[in-house]
């Protein structure tokens, strides 16, 4: 017994000899490193001296090469304090301030010849950012991973937004469940997804978002994902410890590093305010500045596209029916219109006309180039060719068309999975947009992905992404990826890949059973986190009746809400997704999608509570206008809004388009309002938000004539 006490009392000074602690600059985050008796490393993360993470593992385990969790011993240990505001290309805010204190811990693995690891802690007042790295050394150079085995030891069962962990896909709709209720085999059921790789019932994806039984929110992710796999998280239900599972390759190996290399940053933010998460910048601030040395030519935009008709059925993005092409030598003569083929040379001169008279800078044509007629579900490797018009589209006509009405045309290239055709193809395709002006292209990934067995998250796609985002910039070429992986911060360093979709967007809604009215409160907890998302809002005629008689599809929010999510829904790069008649039937409410700007000075969050609502006020950058968003899930609330960012003394005119009285997402969708009031830094507006419903607001500077002509809000 007693030398059991004496053994426990040793192991107790082991440890607090080699606990190393920091704190966040204001002192409410502390983080603890330590390595255990068995040398094996782990950190502690409380908030308020409340535990965020208890004792977590940290560590790899290397395929021939060997573990690296425990037998450590520590080499030495560094910290250092940051501050500095950078100034993003485009984003939410024109200042970003980064002010961090970091520990950095070099281990030594005596056993394997002193092989050497660091660990790097940054800890901000918005949460934890650590990541491991490989020096140069001797007795590691080149290696495949096998496992990272990072923890995150939750302190409770909390109350979490999930979607199914997966190697393929990240459109599924969220749950909100405690995290011992989570089941991912959901993920079978969810037959809407079209390219799913459904793992284990306890595998989620990231950003995960958890709220604790106390009030604390938390955030898991990750930042600076290059040169590695996505990482999933692995739920132990009984003791709620996650654990990292990292999407495999073709071969079911992770990673192929070669040293000098680092992980990803893994990311905790933490708050006990909803709205400071949102407004968190933590990822961004671990991601490397940017060494473009001219962004000139990268410019935020609205867009309109010949797209929603293909999703509602009434266009198609095939020229005709023929169920069999092979691309070389094709002789396309001898194919027929099928006579629903959307991008012609004729509708895309209406798309300019209409874009040219609205303000809306860009418009995207799809289904613009041949290969379309068997793209979806072949697996086939020579889909597109990516510089082949259809018959009845004339490139230089659209172009030339478009350059003189000021408009810029957004190329898509759909590579339906099959990366290495693009990959052979695409520096000509970028020559081809070069040639016609074309200076923004959005890809796709829909389908499984060719080199095969590869997954849209492993590590050879991954560095797929991040190749054209490099090649694009090389062009000049402004970039919005579709079924990507997750982004984590990248924009910083390439501030060219300007959105990713990367989640469920409102295409959903067009052909299945579409996203629920909570959808949108969730997604800029989770999926935004990484960066901004094309979720192509603002459809106005949200039943697909309307074109179908026979179809019940819907889109499960109001017209106000599709308007609020211009500013609740982050994006440099924001679709007017319906069709340009649709705008010309709801002209009034049309204005507010003209009038938003897509890049800010600064951004307030004003209301916010994963899965229930989100109030976002944003500024115009370099302009006085502000724009404000309102969302609510399937509850109607009353939104309350603080007028007190406003410059003081100063009267605007605040143009509210809300929910009319009777509005509801299902039975009275498009029913709204817009009300006009004058507003000051002490107006406080109460705005009625419908069951799936939401608000939005323009301000500006009020006119002479405004000043007379409204009443004030107090
Ligand atoms: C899925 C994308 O999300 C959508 O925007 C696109 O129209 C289709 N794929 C076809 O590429
Ligand atoms: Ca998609």
């Amino acid at each position: 017994m007693k030398f059991f006490k004496f053994f426990l009392l040793f192991i107790m000074f082991s440890i607090m000899t080699n606990a190393q602690t920091i704190k966040s600059p204001n002192g409410n985050l502390e983080l603890t490193f330590a390595l255990n008796s068995a040398g094996a490393p782990n950190y502690h993360l409380t908030y308020k001296n409340k535990d965020v993470i208890k004792e977590s593992a940290l560590g790899f385990v290397l395929k021939e090469s060997g573990e690296m969790t425990s037998h450590f011993e520590i080499d030495k240990s560094e910290t250092k304090t940051f501050d500095e505001s950078w100034q993003p290309v485009w984003g939410e805010q024109k200042y970003i301030r980064n002010n961090y204190n970091e520990l950095a811990v070099s281990l030594v693995l005596k056993e394997h010849g002193n092989r050497t690891l660091i660990i790097r802690f940054r800890l901000f007042d918005d949460g934890l950012g650590f990541r491991y790295e490989f020096p140069n050394q001797p007795t590691l150079s080149y290696f495949i991973l096998s496992d990272e085995v990072t923890e995150f030891s939750l302190a409770g069962n909390h109350k979490t937004f999930w979607i199914p962990g997966d190697y393929d896909t990240n459109e599924y709709l969220y749950t909100t469940s405690k995290l011992s209720e989570v089941d991912a085999s959901i993920s079978k059921e969810m037959v809407e997804v079209s390219t799913r790789h459904f793992v284990s019932p306890n595998l989620v994806q990231t950003p995960l978002m958890m709220k604790t039984d106390d009030g604390l929110y938390i955030n898991i992710h990750e930042a600076a994902l290059v040169d590695y796999p996505a990482m999933n998280l692995m739920i132990n239900k009984e003791s709620f410890k996650l654990t990292s599972h990292l999407v495999p390759d073709a071969v079911g190996n992770k990673a192929y590093l070669q040293t000098p290399c680092t992980s990803p940053w893994r990311t905790v933010i933490v708050s006990d305010k909803a709205t400071e998460i949102l407004a968190s910048k933590l990822i961004l601030n671990l991601n490397e500045p940017t060494k473009y040395e001219d962004v000139s030519w990268i410019k935020p935009m609205k867009f309109i596209g010949i797209w929603w008709e293909m999703h509602t059925g009434t266009h198609s993005w095939n020229y005709g029916d023929h169920p069999n092409i092979k691309l070389d030598g094709f002789d396309w003569s001898s194919v027929t219109s099928n006579g629903k083929h959307g991008a012609t040379t004729e509708r895309a001169k209406e798309y300019i006309d209409f874009a040219s008279k609205n303000g809306i800078e860009g418009l995207l044509i799809e289904g613009w180039n041949v290969g379309w007629e068997d793209w979806f579900g072949a697996w086939k490797e020579e889909v597109f060719d990516f510089v082949t018009p259809y018959p009845d589209f004339d490139l230089k006509e659209v172009s030339d068309y478009a350059k003189s009405k000021n408009i810029q045309l957004i190329m898509h290239h759909e590579t339906s999975g099959s990366v290495t055709n693009y990959e052979r193809r695409m520096e000509d395709a970028y020559e081809l947009m070069n040639k016609y002006g074309y200076n923004a292209l959005k890809t796709g990934y829909v389908g499984r992905i060719i080199p095969r067995g590869e997954y849209h998250d492993g590590q050879w796609m991954v560095n797929h992404y991040v190749r054209v985002a490099k090649k694009t910039a090389e062009y000049k070429i402004m970039l919005d990826a579709h079924e990507p992986v997750r982004p984590t911060g990248l924009h910083r360093t390439y501030p060219n890949w300007l959105a990713s979709e990367a989640a469920r967007g409102n295409e959903f809604n067009a052909w299945s059973i579409g996203n629920k009215p909570e959808h949108e409160t969730i997604l800029p907890f989770t999926r935004l986190m990484g960066g901004p998302m094309d979720y192509t809002p603002g459809i106005f005629e949200v039943n697909m009746s309307h074109y179908f008689p026979e179809k019940s599809f819907q889109v499960h929010t109001t017209l106000a809400k599709q308007l609020a999510l211009y500013v609740t829904i982050y994006s440099p790069i924001q679709m007017a997704a319906d069709y340009p008649e649709n705008y010309d039937k709801y002209r009034d409410a049309f204005q507010f999608i003209k009038d938003v700007s897509v890049d800010w000075d600064e951004t307030k969050i004003l209301e916010a509570e994963p899965g229930d609502y989100i109030t976002i006020a944003r500024k115009a950058k370099g302009k006085e206008g502000w724009f404000i968003g309102a969302i609510t899930d399937e509850n109607s609330r009353n939104a309350e809004i603080s007028f007190n960012f406003l410059e003081k003394g100063k009267k605007y005119l605040a143009s509210i388009y809300m929910d009319s009285d009777n509005a509801h997402w299902e039975k009275n969708p498009v029913s709204y309002k817009i009300e006009k009031y004058l507003v000051d830094s002490h107006s406080i507006a109460k705005i009625k938000l419908a069951d799936g419903g939401g608000a939005a607001i323009s301000v500006f500077p009020a006119s002479d004539k405004e000043l007379k002509e409204y009443k004030m809000i107090k």
